[in-house]
């Protein structure tokens, strides 16, 4: 590089002030962009920290309004609900009691904050005590038995003034089928967002610990997509959309950032992502250890989620992200 070398185009004079970069900033996040995720636990005036999620809880019922208020508080527009129940069956019958856990959590948190909007996690895992996603016949998990009880879940739910229903066990056909016993019920208005792309993932682990829903036998392979599919990941999606899911997912995030652009660019519905419990986990471990500035990393890790095509993050941080934004 010679004297009379001259470069005309510059990338860098674009990032010059920090005026500038935030003028052409491509991807903002938003507090409008988070749902936070919510434990519902049985008992009385519980607050129990989650050893595996550090800063998350289990909230009795008494105690979910207080913190359902917070987050709208902080301009959250979203929890997502899972709950914890204190006897367990084979078939997750309580999972649907019009006194279950969700449903008196529901009724605590519309009650007190009617804007929030309530969704419900639709699932088997934390309501049989095998722990499995559905209903199990031998050894295997029987798709449309299954499909029954998360048809009645999801109706108990809306009943209790759920505002949309997240059907999460990865059975066939179960998007079709809730609507349309919602619509039999008179729910049409009622949304249904789908873990259309939902992986079997060992990023669940601490969620598992916080939700007391780890399989006892086996795994959840036989219905949980394979890490390494991205062509099936995209067709579970795309026939979610088909069977009338109204948002869809991707689950977990970090890792499947392609599918959830892909999902994006060939679908008309908005996209979740769901940043899961161990990518959660992840970040606190490390700031813990003094290894990573852990607001940074969740700022970062958050951003690209959303610019990979995320109209909406589940994510454990939504409080703590809310503040720094
Ligand atoms: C199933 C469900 C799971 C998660 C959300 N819904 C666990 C699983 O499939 O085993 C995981 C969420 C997380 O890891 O944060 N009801």
């Amino acid at each position: 590089m010679g004297n009379d070398f001259s470069l005309s185009i510059r990338p860098r004079r674009l990032r010059r002030t920090k005026a500038l970069r935030d003028m052409i900033r491509e991807t903002t996040l938003s507090v409008k962009d988070f749902i936070a995720p919510l434990f519902i636990i049985y008992g009385k005036g519980v607050k129990e920290p989650i050893p595996t999620l550090p800063g998350q809880y289990r909230f009795s019922v008494d105690k979910i309004a207080d913190e359902a208020e917070e987050i709208h508080s902080l301009g959250i527009p979203a929890v997502i609900l899972f709950g914890i129940p204190e006897k367990k069956d084979s078939e997750g019958r309580i999972s649907y009691a019009d006194d279950g856990i969700i449903q008196r959590a529901v009724g605590e948190i519309k009650s007190r904050v009617p804007e929030l909007h309530i969704i419900t996690d639709v699932c088997l895992c934390e309501y049989t005590d095998h722990g499995h996603c559905g209903i199990l016949k031998g050894n295997e998990v029987d798709n449309d038995r299954t499909l029954e009880i998360l048809a009645k879940q999801a109706i108990s739910h809306v009943r209790a003034g759920a505002d949309m229903v997240a059907p999460s066990d990865m059975m066939d056909g179960r998007v079709a089928y809730i609507r349309r016993e919602l619509d039999k019920n008179g729910f049409q208005d009622i949304g249904i967002m789908s873990y259309s792309s939902k992986f079997a993932s060992a990023f669940y682990g601490p969620f598992r610990v916080a939700a007391d829903s780890a399989p006892s036998f086996g795994d959840r392979t036989s219905y949980q997509l394979d890490p390494a599919n991205a062509r099936e990941a995209i067709k579970e999606s795309l026939l979610d959309i088909d069977e009338g899911a109204d948002i869809v997912m991707v689950k977990p995030a970090l890792a499947y950032l392609d599918i959830l652009k892909t999902i994006k660019e060939e679908s008309l519905v908005p996209v979740a992502a769901y940043n899961v419990s161990g990518e959660y986990a992840m970040i606190k471990a490390g700031e813990q250890m003094g290894w990573i500035d852990g607001n940074r990393v969740m700022m970062e890790t958050l951003t690209s989620i959303k610019r990979a095509g995320a109209d909406l993050i589940i994510t454990y941080f939504a409080k703590e992200a809310a503040g720094l934004i």
